[in-house]
């Protein structure tokens, strides 16, 4: 039996493994492989190490055969797709839909009192159920009042299997308090179970993004009020993502909202939705068709801001969302990479090994305030990042960040402070240039989102 290492080679190096890549990456949108053959081929050797060895072109004839459940297809997406996600995912997007999108919709709906919600790409089930705990336990929407429907869908199925049951372990709850979790779960073993209660209006089914009827339900004629699509489209490319926007567009009832994750934002493709900046999150929510006047509901803060313009955003760029290739014995890296997956106390370790290293080390400063501030610890992570701006006084990613801090502790003028820095910084850089730990940002993107936080260059 030859070991998976030579499968891989043989995929790898035979014949029609372009073809094979190219059909996958079509009817999935994953162009996150584009420049990972070797990791691709890997995922593949997994299946045929399965099912019996065949070469690429009899390979391909199979899953270009059937699309159907349990198909040859369905179970190498198995193989291919990431599923990486935890209750209550970044902070400040959850504090965007607690502060903003869903008191907006709790009232625009009040008469009907109904809501519907879609989390597309809802992988293991705990972004849906995180809104269901958010609504019923801090908003106070309850059955039969209120007729609450979230909807999840992925396109893998045993990620919605998994989902359905509503069973996580504790690296699924790791941002979760101790007394949440004990009041809305219950102990299975060594998993926790979710309460039946936030589980009604939950409910599951499989849609690709790519191939996909829009909406994914026939059986309500209901737009939904608001579309969550997180850490989804950081796999896609930029042309798939300007694809999907206007099907997610034409789901959504007026006035509804889409949530993107935090790392998917070239504010470009968003040019029909109106952004609403929210200090560590950007929010979308759909034009309003005519000139009723609907008043956005906006911090208090952000008034003192200019209104949002897209008017003079440059064209669409056709880099991917994010670069599709880590060096991961980058350290600086590899402690980014445990900061986007949560694993924040690793992240912390890792940042706090670098300042061992080299005490003068802005960037480590820097990962240290990220980490902190994903931990909720924004006093910590204002000195971390203010160390990091003393380091490196042109660090334009920290200036930033030490502005959003701000912002979310209501400190206008120093917010603004530290916006026009990184604004003024990027003024002497090429638009195309990405920016160090702006986690792929380009300084176009950069200053696109300043601008729609309202600080102009
Ligand atoms: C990293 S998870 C994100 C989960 C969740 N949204 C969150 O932020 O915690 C990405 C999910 O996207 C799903 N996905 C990838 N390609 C997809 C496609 N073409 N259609 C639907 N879902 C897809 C994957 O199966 C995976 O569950």
């Amino acid at each position: 039996m030859t070991s998976p290492k030579n499968d891989t080679l043989e995929i790898l190096q035979g014949a029609n493994f372009a073809e094979l890549k190219s059909f996958i990456i079509a009817v999935t949108g994953l162009s996150y492989y584009l420049a990972k053959d070797e990791d691709l081929a890997s995922r593949i050797a997994r299946r045929l190490t399965t099912i019996g060895f065949m070469d690429n072109a009899s390979y391909l004839k199979l899953i270009a055969s059937s699309t159907a459940a349990g198909s040859e297809l369905d179970l190498l997406i198995g193989e291919l797709t990431i599923g990486e996600t935890y209750f209550f995912r970044h902070t400040e997007q959850f504090d965007a839909l607690r502060q903003i999108i869903l008191p907006h919709l709790l009232k625009k709906n009040l008469e009907r009192k109904r809501l519907t919600i879609w989390c597309a790409g809802c992988s293991t089930g705990a972004e849906p159920y995180s809104i269901s705990i958010l609504l019923r336990r801090e908003l106070k929407i309850q059955a039969p009042e209120w007729s609450v429907q979230i909807l999840g869908t992925d396109i893998n199925r045993g990620f919605l299997d998994r989902a359905a049951k509503g069973m996580f372990d504790e690296w699924h709850l790791r941002s979760v308090k101790d007394e949440l979790k004990r009041s809305c779960f219950k102990k299975v073993d060594k998993s926790w179970e979710i309460n039946s209660e936030y589980k009604e209006g939950v409910s599951f089914i499989h849609h690709n993004l790519i191939t996909g009827y829009y909406p994914p339900r026939f059986d309500g004629p209901e737009p939904f009020d608001l579309i969550l699509c997180r850490n989804v489209m950081i796999y896609f490319n930029q042309d798939t993502v300007a694809e999907i926007l206007p099907k997610f567009d034409r789901c959504l009832a007026a006035s509804g909202w889409l949530l993107l994750g935090y790392s998917e934002i070239n504010i470009n493709l968003y040019k029909a939705f109106d952004l609403i900046p929210y200090p560590g999150a950007l929010i979308f929510q759909k034009k309003k068709p005519t000139k009723e006047q609907f008043s956005a509901p906006v911090l208090p803060i952000l008034q003192q801001f200019p209104a949002l313009s897209h008017a003079d955003t440059p064209p669409i760029a056709t880099t991917p969302c994010l670069p599709l290739q880590i060096d991961t014995n980058d350290s600086y890296l590899k402690c980014r990479r445990m900061i986007n997956t949560g694993d924040l106390k690793g992240a912390l370790l890792a940042a706090d090994d670098l300042i061992l290293k080299d005490q003068l080390d802005a960037r480590a400063y820097f990962l240290r305030g990220l980490a902190l501030l994903q931990l909720g610890k924004d006093q910590d992570a204002e000195q971390a990042l203010r160390k990091a701006i003393y380091l490196d006084r042109n660090f334009i990613i920290a200036h930033y960040h030490l502005g959003l801090i701000y912002l979310k502790l209501q400190q206008a003028d120093k917010a603004r402070r530290y916006l026009t820095n990184a604004s003024t910084l990027l003024a002497d850089k090429s638009m195309d240039s990405v920016l160090v730990e702006g986690d792929g940002m380009t300084a176009l993107q950069l200053t696109n989102i300043l601008k729609t936080i309202g600080e102009a260059a």
